[in-house]
């Protein structure tokens, strides 16, 4: 099946809805993405949004946070632009209906907290389920559109280049590389589509899944990156992976977060004795930037033997607690913690993936019609530590430029034909037999994953990690086109992809910087590092 489209957005978390609300005044919009709709990164998001309300805040406190965060990394210009422009995306998020905490008597002020790294209050935030409210006002405000469907269980596959269409004699050669749409899987039909369109937009979340711990949910298997890097566009940072410092440690909880908004509200880190470690480390303490916080918690676990540290909130009492933090108390509860009276057990995973498709300030990646935008892109925000709740915000101001670029573009070539692209070619596939193997090679390399390329790394360790992924990936490459497709199996094609890159860009760079820590160079190098990491095929 063939569906033609002036927009395809990859993902309906809050970059590709925001794209799409936005992208919706100028065109026909094509939203898939691969699970439920409201099923991403965005829907979990406790925390909030980092933005400057305050009147003892400023631009350029905020800015400075963020470029000290980054260590050195960050794109000023592009530091400049999410921070400035972020308010004004925030007021459009309240106006689309989006109820966010507040305060005061007459509840005009907006509640602000407060994240490490960060000098003042300035995340603005729905109690600790910021997440789930600004993604049910998008998806409601996207269902009153009639510009805009979107295709639940649909997943990308590759994006429709024109060099593929020159392969197969469909179109002249020039020499830039355009992205005309995607085929996707439709996933409850085992069947490939066609998606043709004039601007597509990837934004597909993070990579979390690579490893084996981690706060994302199953979606987040870095598709977006390895879409883009087989098709051409140029990748960054990969290196630089954020594991959070405080996930609830428990063996039978999956995934879930402990806000470091607890952090803000005072909550301590201690370990086993209940003695406070974070001083030894920085002199931020337990509001250090995340970097720093989740290392010094891998040392002193490391140090001590022990399974996990404690965060610890019990002091600031039961109403203060139950009422800032009412959904990590309740799911704390369902597992026994009662985090009004205990300590709450935690342990870093992997959270956020700073690198990504590389994009100029528009959104733009190398390749013409193709964007990506959120999670998926490196915009030059993060450098090589991104600041917390700076995420969100970058996918808003982000998801608003690409569209206004895209409309222009769009306008340019409207009345240009569409090029012919030929159906999904499935060869002589057959159903799999042998998804033990696939399940395997899942586990392994998360596996190896979070023991050689983690928190702290070697060389020895990310060569080890090298040589497994290589024949991880002959492996696929034997069996990829002998099985019909399926979810697993893509997801399998992809995370090992992005796990390579992770592992190629972590031994390009000979440093240690934010968070990619190797021991055998521990030092920064300002002199011959202080560059972005830029891979392409
Ligand atoms: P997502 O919201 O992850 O959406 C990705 C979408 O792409 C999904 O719809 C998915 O189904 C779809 N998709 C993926 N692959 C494919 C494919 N191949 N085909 C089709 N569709 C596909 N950041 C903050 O700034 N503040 C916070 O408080 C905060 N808290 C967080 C808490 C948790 C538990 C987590 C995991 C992250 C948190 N983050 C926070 C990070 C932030 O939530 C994410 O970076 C952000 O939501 C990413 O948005 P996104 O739209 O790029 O991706
Ligand atoms: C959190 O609430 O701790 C997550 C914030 C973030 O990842 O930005």
């Amino acid at each position: 099946m063939e569906i033609v489209t002036d927009y395809l957005v990859i993902g309906s978390g809050i970059a590709g809805l925001s794209f799409a609300l936005q992208a919706a005044k100028t065109g026909t919009v094509a939203v898939v993405t691969k699970k439920e709709k409201a099923e991403g990164s965005t829907n979990y998001a406790q925390g909030g949004i980092a933005s400057v309300f305050s009147q003892d805040d400023s631009f350029e406190m905020h800015i400075k946070d963020t470029l000290e965060s980054g260590d050195g990394l960050c794109h000023e210009d592009i530091v400049r632009i999410v921070v400035e422009e972020g308010p004004a995306r925030v007021q459009e998020l309240i106006a689309m209906g989006v109820q966010f905490t507040r305060r005061g008597e007459t509840q005009d002020v907006l509640d602000l907290g407060r994240e490490g790294g960060h000098s003042k209050r300035r995340i603005v935030h729905t109690k600790d389920l910021t997440g789930r409210e600004v993604e049910r006002i998008l998806l409601e405000r996207a269902a009153e559109d009639d510009h805009i469907q979107i295709y639940e269980n649909h997943m990308a596959i590759d994006l429709i280049t024109k060099s593929k269409l020159i392969r197969r004699g469909i179109i002249r050669s020039e020499r830039s590389e355009t992205c005309w749409g995607a085929y996707v899987l439709d996933i409850d039909h085992a069947e490939i589509m066609t998606f043709l369109a004039r601007i597509t937009v990837m934004s597909t979340g993070g990579a979390g899944k690579v490893y084996r711990y981690t706060s994302n949910p199953d979606i987040a298997t870095g598709d977006g990156v390895a879409i883009g890097y087989r098709a051409g566009a140029k990748v960054a940072n990969m290196e630089f992976v954020q594991f959070h410092p405080t996930c609830l440690y428990h063996p039978l909880a999956k995934n879930f977060l402990i806000s470091e908004a607890v952090r803000g509200e005072g909550g301590l880190l201690i370990d086993r004795k209940g003695n406070r470690f974070m001083e030894k480390y920085h002199p931020l303490k337990d509001l250090a930037f995340r970097d720093i916080v989740a290392r010094s918690i891998d040392m002193e676990l490391k140090k001590s033997g022990d399974e996990c540290v404690y965060l610890d909130i019990s002091h600031r009492g039961a109403a203060f607690v139950t009422d800032t933090f009412p959904h990590i108390y309740k799911t704390c509860l369902k597992y026994q913690i009662d985090i009004t009276k205990d300590p709450i057990p935690v342990v870093p995973a992997a959270h956020y993936m700073c690198g990504g498709l590389l994009t100029a300030p528009y959104g733009k990646t190398n390749l013409d019609q193709l964007y990506a935008i959120g999670e998926v892109a490196s915009t030059g925000l993060h450098g090589a530590n991104r600041l917390a709740s700076n995420s969100l915000l970058e996918a808003l101001v982000f998801a608003r430029r690409a569209a206004l670029r895209s409309a222009d573009e769009l306008a340019a070539k409207k009345d240009e034909p569409l090029p012919k692209a030929p159906q999904w070619d499935p060869g002589s596939a057959t159903d799999s037999e042998e998804m033990v193997v696939v399940s395997h090679n899942w586990d392994e390399i998360r596996r190896f994953m979070w023991n050689y390329v983690g928190i702290v790394r070697t060389n020895k360790r990310l060569t080890r990690a090298r040589t497994r992924i290589e024949n991880i990936q002959e492996e696929i490459k034997e069996y990829y086109w002998d099985f019909l497709v399926t979810q697993d199996l893509l997801e399998l094609r992809n995370i090992a992809l992005v796990a390579q890159l992770i592992i190629n860009c972590a031994l390009l760079r000979k440093e240690s910087r934010g968070l990619h820590f190797n021991l055998d160079y521990p030092s920064k190098d300002n002199i011959h590092w202080r560059q972005d990491t830029i891979v392409w095929i």
